[in-house]
């Protein structure tokens, strides 16, 4: 069990399982012929919704965009506010984190949320956001 806010814990062994399944089948969609790298996300809403990522690269590199905003712009876009999990995998780079840009994109949305990276041997690591960035930018009015 990880605690994902003061009211919500997520059963991860449970939910973990069902997340992985789908990183392993989202990794087919990964558009990255410049880098070679596949990375995929799944994340997981807590009204048990699920919404997966992968990275979608560009010819303009810096248009390139990774695998965990798309799976959270996804999620945003189809009206979801509460979020408790987040699972990365990359065949390519063992147990990834995600990168400073998707963790200031998360932090706002999901101050809380739990990131989970999984090697690839199918070893799980758990993160609360908070310890992987540990001072977001806010604007102050
Ligand atoms: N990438 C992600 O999808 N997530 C990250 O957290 C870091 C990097 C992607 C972007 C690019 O397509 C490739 O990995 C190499 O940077």
């Amino acid at each position: 069990m990880a605690r994902a806010s003061s009211k919500t814990t997520v059963n991860t062994k449970k939910v973990s399982k069902e997340l992985l399944r789908r990183i392993k089948k989202t990794l087919k969609n990964v558009y990255a012929p410049y880098s070679g790298i596949s990375v995929s996300a799944a994340l997981y809403c807590a009204n048990g919704n699920i919404y997966t990522g992968c990275n979608v690269e560009n010819s303009s590199y810096s248009l390139t965009m990774c695998a965990e905003r798309v799976a959270l712009f996804k999620a945003v876009s189809e009206g979801e506010k509460d979020f408790l999990l987040l699972l990365l995998h990359s065949p390519d780079i063992d147990s990834i984190l995600p990168c400073g840009a998707c963790l200031q994109v998360y932090s706002e949305h999901s101050p809380n949320i739990i990131i989970a990276t999984v090697s690839t041997k199918d070893e799980f690591r758990f993160y609360p956001i908070k310890t992987l960035l540990t001072q977001p930018f806010r604007l102050k009015k």
